[in-house]
């Protein structure tokens, strides 16, 4: 089945079933590039109004998903945080989901509660896209990982079938491993390697799903063994949000680390790091230690710049724009080049 985009909810990773199903995606995120790098201007979404709703901490994720939105004509209202929402007043997602929708065209919204982004789609008249729903899922922020490995091995989405991955961290409350992992499940023969403390293991219906589909599993606690001869590397921070207390989470602060003499020692050099952001920077955790900052095999940062082009290519598909990307697109006058 190929999926429509055109007026559809975007909740999870499920709703794609093949690799033909994630092709549009990619192909629009293509040719949204030289919008992204503001090499052009195209103004598709004058007059279409986005609400970003975000109940949970966000840095890139929001302001990426209102940039691509501003940088396609449309405009952006928002709201963070439950105490500036009238759910502080004890209004229910379905209520506030359904006034929201009679404003705006678009909902963008993270939440603290699995499944609670479905329940605003159910209640809304416009499409809305998950930004994460409590340890649930961030589909969106599958797909800009996905097309970044295919950028840095400058390869196809068949191009992919084959490679391994050790993903590190807290891979039991990690969204984006959660949804990560069903978009690789797509793929052939993908060998993972979950590192991480036995505690903040994999769930086992993700496992399940991997072994029932063919894929090579290992778990294992060891990064040094975990991260031995993949292709990508995907560090993950833990989730600290999710515990019960500080001294349940104190116990796997920092269990991970990777740095520079770690890097050379035990992976390929061609292996590539990604991570979801933000890392953990204060001491006693580090994920990616700053040594490893000005490598060329550390993607993190161009795999931040690829939110934009893979979200503006959402709002295209799911506003039912495509076709009119290049039309109208202009040159632009600023002095873009300066600063990129
Ligand atoms: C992640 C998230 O919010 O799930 N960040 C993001 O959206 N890029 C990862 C995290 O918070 O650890």
């Amino acid at each position: 089945m190929i999926v429509d985009f055109c007026g559809t909810h975007l909740l999870s990773i499920t709703q794609f079933q093949t690799l033909a199903d994630l092709q549009p995606i990619f192909d629009t995120a293509n040719e949204m590039e030289i919008y992204a790098r503001r090499e052009r201007v195209t103004r598709i979404l004058q007059g279409a109004v986005m609400a970003s709703l975000f109940f949970e901490p966000s840095t890139r994720t929001r302001i990426s998903f209102e940039a691509a939105f501003s940088l396609l004509g449309g405009s952006v209202t928002s709201t963070t945080g439950f105490s500036f929402s009238s759910m502080a007043k004890g209004e229910s997602i379905y209520d506030t989901s359904r006034v929201i929708s009679g404003y705006v065209d678009l909902m963008v919204i993270r939440h603290p509660e699995v499944g609670s982004v479905k329940c605003f789609a159910q209640a809304s008249c416009v499409p809305v896209i998950n930004a994460g729903d409590g340890p649930g899922e961030h589909p969106t922020q599958a797909l800009l990982d996905l097309y970044t490995m295919m950028k840095e091995r400058n390869c196809t989405l068949e191009g992919l079938n084959g490679i391994s991955i050790a993903m590190v961290g807290d891979l039991k409350n990690g969204r984006t491993i959660h949804s990560l992992v069903q978009l690789l499940a797509l793929f052939k023969q993908i060998r993972f390697h979950f590192v991480s403390p036995p505690e903040l293991t994999i769930p086992i219906s993700l496992l399940a799903l991997l072994q029932a589909r063919g894929h090579d599993t290992i778990i294992t606690e060891s990064l040094t063994q975990g991260i031995h001869n993949v292709d990508f590397i995907y560090m993950t921070r833990i989730q600290e949000e999710r515990f019960n207390s500080q001294e349940d989470y104190l116990r796997y602060r920092g269990s991970y680390s990777i740095n520079l003499d770690i890097f050379t020692r035990y992976c390929k050099p061609n292996t590539f790091i990604l991570h979801p952001l933000p890392r953990d920077s204060r001491p006693g955790s580090n994920e990616i230690d700053t040594d490893l900052n000005n490598h060329q095999q550390l993607a993190i940062f161009r795999q931040t710049d690829n939110g934009i082009p893979i979200r503006m290519a959402l709002f295209a598909l799911t506003l039912g724009v495509t076709k009119y990307i290049h039309q109208d697109s202009q040159p632009v006058h600023w002095a873009y080049h300066l600063h990129r």
